[in-house]
């Protein structure tokens, strides 16, 4: 089973690559939007994929629009493969199960962050400054604790090669105007907030997350890229939860975990041995269970 890291469709134009995705121009009003097996790490990526991923991703993001479609219009215009115009299905061996058609929108240049619990690089802030991307925060907080109410920590988006940059909220406005970024941090904290309600159901804390907006020609907002998966959002079991101490989770953390215990310098991609391989997409798979209550055949 060998993984999908690049595409190669000589029929669309290529018109970016990022760090997963290979996004390709189907016709004027939409885009298809590829999931590869790439994995990435602290904005790294690395020299091998995990096979499936990809796929996982997809099923995982198309089963958030389709939950949260009565709260906000998304980019999807269908996940059916059968679905997609011809151009696109003469390359199934790549494409089937790992692409959107989706709306082409402008791309709004934030990364909408919201944060239910403290962890991670916010935890760190909190720990020397009692602050959260500048947010003063209530004194005496315990690692993984829940925040009274979710934080929204909007940063710009990079390009590519460099990392996003953390922004005070009340930065936000100048940079895509008011009443954009008062829908955003509505719109934000209002689906992190019922994601986060039937999730925890399910068994699984979303402790925080980052959705990416766009807007059409008449400045209609619309949720856009991937949604609440366990590459953009932090995933724990709700089962070991404890306050004060590290999460276990269903995300990428495990493999952070591991790339920080080898000593991982952070900027050039490594060959993941097979059992973390193995391991990151076990993580993935019992995410995408838990939440759908799917099993998934690969
Ligand atoms: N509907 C859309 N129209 C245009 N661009 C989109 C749309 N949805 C998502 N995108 C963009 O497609 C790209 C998706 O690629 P990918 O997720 O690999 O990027 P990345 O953000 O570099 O990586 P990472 O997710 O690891 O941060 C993002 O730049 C995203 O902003
Ligand atoms: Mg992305």
């Amino acid at each position: 089973m060998a993984a999908i890291v690049s595409t190669n469709c000589p029929d669309l134009e290529l018109i970016g690559r990022g760090k997963v995705r290979d996004l390709y121009r189907v016709d004027s009003q939409s885009l298809l939007f590829v999931a590869t097996d790439r994995m990435s790490a602290f904005d790294v990526i690395m020299n091998n994929g995990i096979p499936n991923k990809g796929k996982l991703l997809t099923k995982i993001s198309v089963f958030w629009f389709d939950f949260l479609k009565g709260v906000m219009p998304n980019h999807l215009i269908t996940a059916d493969f059968e679905k997609m115009p011809d151009k696109v299905k003469q390359y199934r061996d790549q494409l089937e199960g790992r692409c959107m058609l989706v709306k082409s929108l402008r791309v709004l240049p934030i990364e909408s962050i919201v944060r239910g619990y403290i962890t991670g690089s916010a935890w760190k802030e909190y720990k020397s400054k009692g602050s959260v991307c500048d947010i003063a925060l209530p004194a005496g907080m315990q690692e993984s604790e829940a925040f009274a109410t979710p934080l929204w920590t909007p940063s710009t988006k990079a390009e590519i090669g460099d990392h996003d940059e953390n922004i005070h909220p009340s930065k936000v406005p100048a940079i895509i105007g008011a009443k954009l970024a008062a829908q955003m941090e509505k719109m934000s904290l209002e689906i992190y907030t019922k994601a986060r309600d039937y999730a925890r159901e399910r068994g699984i804390i979303i402790a925080d997350t980052k959705f990416e907006f766009g807007v059409d020609e008449d400045d209609n907002l619309y949720l856009i890229d991937e949604v609440l998966t366990p590459d953009s959002s932090r995933f724990w079991p709700a089962a070991t939860y404890t306050v004060g101490a590290t999460q276990d989770s269903f995300d990428k953390q495990y493999l952070r975990n591991y790339l920080e215990s080898i000593g991982f310098d952070k900027n050039t991609g490594i060959t993941l041995p097979d059992h973390v391989v193995e391991n990151t997409f076990a993580k993935y798979l019992e995410a995408y269970k838990l939440l759908t209550g799917e099993g998934a055949q690969f």
